[in-house]
């Protein structure tokens, strides 16, 4: 019998050292301690022994009991250690790796200067006005005093989309889509996109303007370089020079092209400024008599200036950029800079 004992004790801590899971102990518990094991059994057939060796024995089998209980119990916590172990490790987060960085998105420069350009306007008193980008030659020629097969309307490239329909070349149909509905004093802007059939580095096809006018009875060409005096060193500061050079457009008389100092040479003459020292940024004038006769304004009773300026441009002498096509490329590396 003690041989027996023996036997299911290494059989029971064989069975228990093995153990894999919390599971597979508590069934080598049962089979080996349980109410039916076999070790139970002889636990039962104490009885059959002599009375002198009964005592011996008991105290075996108890002996052994306790031992493989507490075997188990051991067991059981490198078991329970184990898997809370290898949880820890399943669930580890390694804090060090690169996280997945947000990019913080910003106006494209071309936005941010015509917002700028708008909102000096709006200090001024301006107020805003839009046409469409498909115009009519009505407005983009023959209210602007550019008639059909005049030379002048050499001056823009025109790209034509059919009948008397084409891409607006300037935004100054907006005067006439104005003047046409409504009555002085007008003091408006007009931003939006323009298009030619030109293109270099310092013209694209299509491109953005603003537009301004006033209209009232004693405006004078005073009014018109104090107020773009005031424009251009809000947006380009009292450094850089400015001049007015007497120029002509078909719908202003007399009529000034604004120049502004080159940024690129500061006006030492350069490829941008092609060796002028000058760049070119708006065209304007004092509204022509035969414009306000078209809109069905008194030529005597009012006047007015107009000016038109190209958004890219000035964007190009604020930052020093020396090629259009940057702005329309759309290189993160490029519009990150603003
Ligand atoms: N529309 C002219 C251009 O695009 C600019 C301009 C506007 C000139 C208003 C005078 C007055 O060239």
């Amino acid at each position: 019998m003690r041989e027996k004992i023996k036997q299911i004790e290494a059989a029971a801590l064989e069975a228990i050292g093995g153990a894999q899971s919390v599971q597979s102990l508590d069934d080598a518990g049962v089979r080996f301690l349980g109410k039916k094991s076999e070790f139970m059994e002889l636990l039962k057939s104490l009885g059959a022994l002599t009375p002198e060796a009964r005592p011996g024995v008991g105290a075996l089998i108890n002996e052994v009991k306790d031992k493989l209980e507490n075997a188990i119990r051991a067991k059981k916590i490198v078991l329970l250690q184990a898997a809370q172990h290898q949880k820890i490790e399943a669930e580890k987060i390694d804090v060090t790796m690169p996280g997945k960085g947000i990019r913080r998105g910003r106006a494209h420069p071309i936005s941010q200067v015509m917002a700028e350009a708008k909102h000096i306007f709006f200090r001024l008193g301006y107020e805003l006005a839009e046409g469409p980008d498909i115009e009519s030659d009505h407005y983009n020629f023959d209210g602007l005093n550019i008639p059909p097969h005049h030379p002048s309307r050499d001056m823009w490239s025109t790209l034509f989309v059919e009948g008397n329909l084409l891409l607006r070349t300037h935004t100054s149909p907006v005067q006439i889509r104005v003047m046409e509905k409504r009555k002085p004093p007008l003091a408006i802007i007009a931003p939006g996109r323009v298009y030619r059939r030109d293109s270099d580095a310092t013209h694209s096809s299509v491109f953005h303007q603003l537009e301004g006018f006033l209209v009232d009875n004693k405006v004078t060409f005073g009014d018109l370089k104090g107020t773009l005096t005031e424009f251009l060193r809000q947006m380009f500061g009292k450094e850089k020079k400015v001049r007015f050079r007497p120029s002509f457009f078909p719908f202003t008389e007399p009529s000034a092209e604004v120049d502004v100092e080159c940024v690129m040479c500061d006006g030492k003459g350069c490829r941008l400024c092609k060796n002028t020292g000058w760049l070119e940024i708006l065209g304007s004038g004092m509204i022509d008599p035969n414009v306000f006769s078209g809109v069905g304004y008194d030529p005597e009773k009012f006047t007015g200036f107009a000016f038109g300026m190209g958004i890219e441009r000035i964007a190009m002498l604020k930052y020093g950029v020396d090629n259009i096509r940057l702005f329309f490329e759309n290189d993160l590396r490029f519009l990150e800079q603003f």
